[in-house]
C-alpha cells in the first residue's frame, strides 16, 4: 500500500502586498506543474501575510519539496505546524490550488495562525472551506 503524508507549514511572506495576488497565482501554476510529477497535491493561500500550505503525499517526496521550499527566498520562517500518517488525500485532482484572490479572509485561519493547532483537522477543515465553492 502506499504511504501517504499530510504535512501543513506556515511561513512569513516576503511578497509585497500590491503584487502579491500574481505572484501567488504564479507559484500555484509552477507548483501543479511540478507536483503532478511528484504526485503531490494540496492548497496554499496567503492570509495575514502569512502563507499557508497543506501538502499531500509520499512522506519521501514530502521532505524534497520542504527543502526546495527552505531554499525559496518569496518566505520565510517556515515552521511545520502539523504532520500525519493519512489513508486517503482530501485534495485529489489539485495538483495545487488557492482560493480566489477575492475571497475574504478565514476568520478560523486567522484564528490558526496566531495559536497554531499540532493537529492536521482543524487546517484542513479551514483550508477545504476556503476553496470550496460559494454556497
Ligand atoms: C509559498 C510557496 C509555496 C510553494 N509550493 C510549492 C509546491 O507545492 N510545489 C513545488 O514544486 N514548488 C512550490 N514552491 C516553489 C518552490 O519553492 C521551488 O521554487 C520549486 O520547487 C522549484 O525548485 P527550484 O527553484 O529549486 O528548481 C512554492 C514556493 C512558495 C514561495
Amino acid at each position: 500500500m502506499n504511504t501517504l503524508d499530510c504535512l501543513v507549514y506556515i511561513s512569513r511572506s516576503k511578497l509585497t502586498h500590491e503584487i502579491s495576488a500574481q505572484e501567488l497565482a504564479d507559484i500555484v501554476k509552477v507548483s501543479a506543474f511540478l507536483n503532478a510529477q511528484a504526485s503531490i497535491t494540496g492548497i496554499l493561500t496567503l492570509q495575514d501575510g502569512y502563507f499557508v500550505q497543506m501538502l499531500e503525499g509520499a512522506p519521501a517526496a514530502l521532505d524534497l519539496l520542504m527543502i526546495h521550499l527552505h531554499f525559496d527566498e518569496r518566505h520565510e520562517d517556515i515552521v511545520v505546524v502539523a504532520r500525519e500518517r493519512i489513508s486517503r488525500k482530501q485534495t485529489v485532482g489539485w495538483a495545487m490550488i488557492a482560493p480566489p484572490a477575492n475571497r475574504e479572509p478565514h476568520s478560523q485561519l486567522s484564528k490558526l495562525l496566531a495559536n497554531p493547532s499540532a493537529s492536521i483537522a482543524p487546517w484542513r477543515t479551514a483550508l477545504l472551506e476556503l476553496v470550496a465553492d460559494p454556497a
